[in-house]
């Protein structure tokens, strides 16, 4: 069937055989709710879902039942872009569009290594396939499926990860010179953000575990102290949970940040599996947080890149549509929004299940783990109420210093040695991202080659570091520092002065040193010993981190 054709039968049935639901059509043929109002009391744009009493009330039946299948008022068993594209698939349009491959046929190499199946729906919008943009069809479709699968009034597609979902969060709550009170370990997008938008970062240093050489949630009197002391601050940044699976108190930090009229914005690129689990954490969308940036690419099973971006009744989805289209590709990728859409159905139908069996999974190799002795993978035994409120039971995070090796050295070996490539590896621990395509043999041989290593490689573990938090001073806004005049220094010379971009171990990707905070010895010393342990370091314009650009003389504290 031709687009036209289909066009043709808008409101009534999709080319899938679907039938139309009653109360209108979703999709193309989709009827704006009339008169219906946004959560921000501004009239609902055509094919806007309206936020009317019933449509809480949905949102409470979906947060009430968890259970996937027909969850509301969207079937979750559909997933129109992918619907869109299989039909797209026998229509044999010619292709006069780009991309320049043509279904493959130009890059007959890109085929072999991707597939026909693959490379033939790398396609660019059009009329069937709507507009990431400006999506009325079958991605506004999608997204509105999402954001019921999920709990929240509005959900962005995103292809650009969840980098981009978090800057999009904060540079629709913030602006040049507004305050935003977030944990310094944050992931690097979110200092990023700063940057670009010239927002002011109003630290809230979280405790460090220093057994475990972690640094914890926000505690609820810390994020308290700082709020009265920056009642002028506009939003709140959580994250829900840490790269480790540490939670901080969200509803209590929710409660009080909306109670000083500040958004919550939460960086849930470890939480995905929040939204579908059972006993898990308690998730950004059911703690009344105002948007959260979602890694569906990470425990949500989509392509890499692929991310969602959340938004509460209280933000404008038309202008944080316009934030993203400030930084959003105009050809979003096809295979990205198709992977966000199944994916989607894969959890709205399947996840309580799937998730059940990873934390299972995990639980397993904890027990085996510590077992072994000398590892400590460590659970809810952490859990005190405050720095650590929860803790997500899917992340498996061994420290390793016990056997007298860092982890990072732990995650070299077992790369090296026995073929096992795990998610990080820092000073003090390795981490191993369990999610639905684990299975228990691969866990087997985790736990095999965890048992080897110690018996071959254990050390004393005498003058082992741990820390990995170390408290910054900031001593300009990261804008300013990083499009301030600087100058390039040999690493060991630049104590004391302001540095003027980052330095972080990638993962987790927290920054060691971001721009505008002053280098101390202490933090020297840290890129020094990560260097030689063999930390996978980035930011600096030299590769090697043998030089820092600082800020010139004059800015010398
Ligand atoms: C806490 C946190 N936020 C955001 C991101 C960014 O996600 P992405 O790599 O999809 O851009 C990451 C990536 O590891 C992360 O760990």
């Amino acid at each position: 069937m031709t687009a036209a054709g289909r066009k043709a039968k808008a409101g009534g049935e999709k080319g899938t055989g679907r039938k139309a639901e009653a109360g209108g059509e979703k999709g193309t043929g989709r009827k704006a709710e009339a008169g219906g109002k946004t959560g921000t009391g501004r009239k609902a744009e055509p094919g806007e879902k309206a936020d009317t009493g019933k449509s809480r009330s949905r949102k409470r039946a979906h947060r009430r039942g968890k259970e996937g299948k027909v969850m509301g008022r969207f079937n979750q068993a559909r997933a129109p872009i992918y619907e869109a594209l299989e039909e797209f698939r026998q229509e044999r349009i010619v292709p006069f569009d780009v991309p320049g491959h043509k279904r493959g046929r130009g890059n007959p190499e890109l085929v072999s290594l991707l597939g026909q199946q693959c490379v033939g729906i790398d396609v660019n919008s059009m009329r069937s396939l709507d507009n990431l943009c400006h999506p009325v069809s079958v991605i506004r479709e999608a997204e509105e499926m999402a954001a019921e699968a999920f709990g929240s009034a509005y959900a962005f597609l995103m292809v650009g990860g969840t980098t981009s979902s978090v800057q999009s969060m904060i540079l629709s709550a913030t602006k040049k010179g507004d305050k935003i009170i977030l944990p310094r370990n944050v992931h690097r997008s979110v200092i990023n953000a700063l940057v670009l938008n010239g927002a002011i970062p109003i630290y809230v240093n979280p405790d460090m575990d220093s057994k475990l050489g972690i640094a914890l949630g926000m505690k609820v009197s810390q994020v308290e102290r700082t709020i009265k002391e920056h009642p002028d601050a506009v939003a709140v940044l959580v994250n829900n949970p840490t790269y480790y699976g540490i939670c901080s108190d969200l509803k209590s930090i929710v409660r009080m940040a909306h109670a000083h009229g500040m958004k919550v914005l939460v960086d849930e690129a470890h939480g995905t599996h929040f939204y579908f689990g059972d006993k898990m954490p308690l998730s950004a969308m059911e703690a009344g947080a105002d948007m959260a940036a979602v890694s569906m690419h990470k425990s949500g099973g989509s392509l890499t890149q692929s991310s969602f971006l959340l938004t509460g009744i209280s933000m404008n989805p038309g202008y944080v549509r316009q934030i993203i289209n400030l930084t959003q590709t105009t050809s979003a990728s096809y295979l990205l929004l198709a992977s966000l859409d199944i994916s989607r159905r894969n959890l709205a139908l399947r996840g309580k299940k799937e998730f059940a069996k990873v934390t299972a999974l995990a639980e397993y190799a904890r027990e085996e783990l510590n077992r072994i002795g000398g590892y400590y993978a460590y659970n809810s035994e952490l859990v005190n109420g405050d720095s650590i409120f929860d803790l997500d039971k899917t992340k498996l995070t061994v420290n390793t210093l016990g056997i007298g090796l860092a982890g990072i050295e732990v995650y070299d070996l077992l790369r090296d040695e026995y073929d096992i490539q795990m998610e990080l590896g820092d000073i003090a621990n390795v981490l191993a991202y369990i999610s639905i395509g684990d299975r228990e043999r691969d866990m087997e041989r985790l736990i095999g080659a965890m048992t080897e290593i110690k018996r071959k490689y254990r050390r004393d573990n005498a003058g082992m570091y741990t820390q990995e938090y170390i408290e910054p001073r900031v001593a300009v806004s990261p804008q300013s520092a990083f499009y301030a005049e600087k100058e390039s220094l040999p690493l060991m010379e630049t104590r004391g002065r302001v540095c003027s971009e980052f330095v972080m171990c990638y993962p987790p990707g927290i920054p060691i040193l971001a721009p505008g905070e002053e280098i101390t010895e202490e933090i020297l010393e840290y890129i020094v010993y990560a260097k030689e342990k063999g930390c996978s370091m980035t930011g600096p314009e030299d590769p090697g981190i043998e030089r820092l650009n600082v800020l010139r003389e004059q800015w010398a504290i």
